[in-house]
């Protein structure tokens, strides 16, 4: 099947906003959509997706089509297509609606069961229909020894396995501590850079160094409209995966515009 992603100018950052199981209302979800589009339409070095509720995908999804602004999904089947599958959602149906980006092994998903294996097949059905998996990893915890580190490498080799190569550049990396998330405060920029390259590394390993370089590696855990510009600038992130900020439209207009600024 023809792989439709976009390619992103290598100066952009990725923002994307997991709004998680927000908000309640459908009108409360298009109300913050409208203002995030509007917002994202102003930018010049920023590319906005927002992933909301599956149920709210489509009503959030503007008519007017925008290169830079585009919409993401939570979870995904390990089913590509159609079945008896109850209750799954498949990746084609997913890009049906217009869906360019997959969230994939969120730690809260992995708390419920998401093991690395299933996170495999979920990132392999993505990318064949044609999609981009955000495949999020992080450490539970950090130790001095840095064993966090092969939890690490773990991980990543593992959501990647039996990947072809020629896939490489579809994939964004997330990483997020899972002890930064939902927390008071982020990681500190010069571990989340310490971080983000290892996790380049890991990438380049398994696909050779241009797609090392080449893959988007976002920070999650804690951003907010304050923190962003030097998580990106000092961190070295090409991106971040914005929870909590990203269903607060005033905030998450700010935290884009911010990024916009930073060159
Ligand atoms: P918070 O930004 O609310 O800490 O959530 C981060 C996250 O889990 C994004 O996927």
């Amino acid at each position: 099947m023809q792989s439709y992603v976009t390619i992103i100018p290598m100066n952009k950052k990725l923002i994307v906003g997991n709004w998680k199981m927000n908000p309640v209302t459908l009108d409360e979800a298009k109300k913050i959509a409208r203002k995030i589009k509007r917002a994202s339409d102003s930018l010049v070095s920023v590319e906005t997706v927002i992933c909301p509720p599956f149920p709210f995908i489509v009503s959030c999804t503007s008519k007017n089509e925008s290169k830079f602004f585009h919409m993401g999904a939570q979870s995904v089947s390990v089913e590509v297509d159609r079945g008896p599958f109850t209750g799954e959602v498949s990746a084609t149906m997913l890009k049906e609606i217009g869906v360019k980006y997959v969230i994939i092994g969120h730690s809260e998903q992995r708390a419920r069961g998401e093991s690395d294996s299933i996170v495999s097949k979920k990132v392999k059905a993505v990318l064949d229909a044609g999609l981009s998996p955000i495949i999020c990893v992080g450490e539970a915890s950090r130790d001095e020894a840095g064993a966090y580190l092969d939890t690490l490498k773990n991980q990543i080799k593992q959501s990647l396995a039996d990947i072809p190569a020629k896939f490489s550049s579809d994939i964004v990396l997330a990483y997020e501590p899972i002890w930064a998330i939902g927390a008071q405060e982020a990681m500190k920029n010069e571990d989340i850079y310490e971080s983000s390259l290892f996790v380049k590394k890991v990438f380049s390993d398994l696909f050779g160094p241009d797609a090392g370089v080449k893959v988007k590696v976002l920070y999650g855990g804690s951003v907010n409209y304050r923190n962003a510009p030097d998580i990106i600038a000092i961190g070295k992130v090409d991106g971040l995966l914005v929870g909590r900020e990203s269903v607060n439209a005033p905030g998450f207009v700010e935290l884009l515009k911010a990024v916009d600024l930073l060159k």
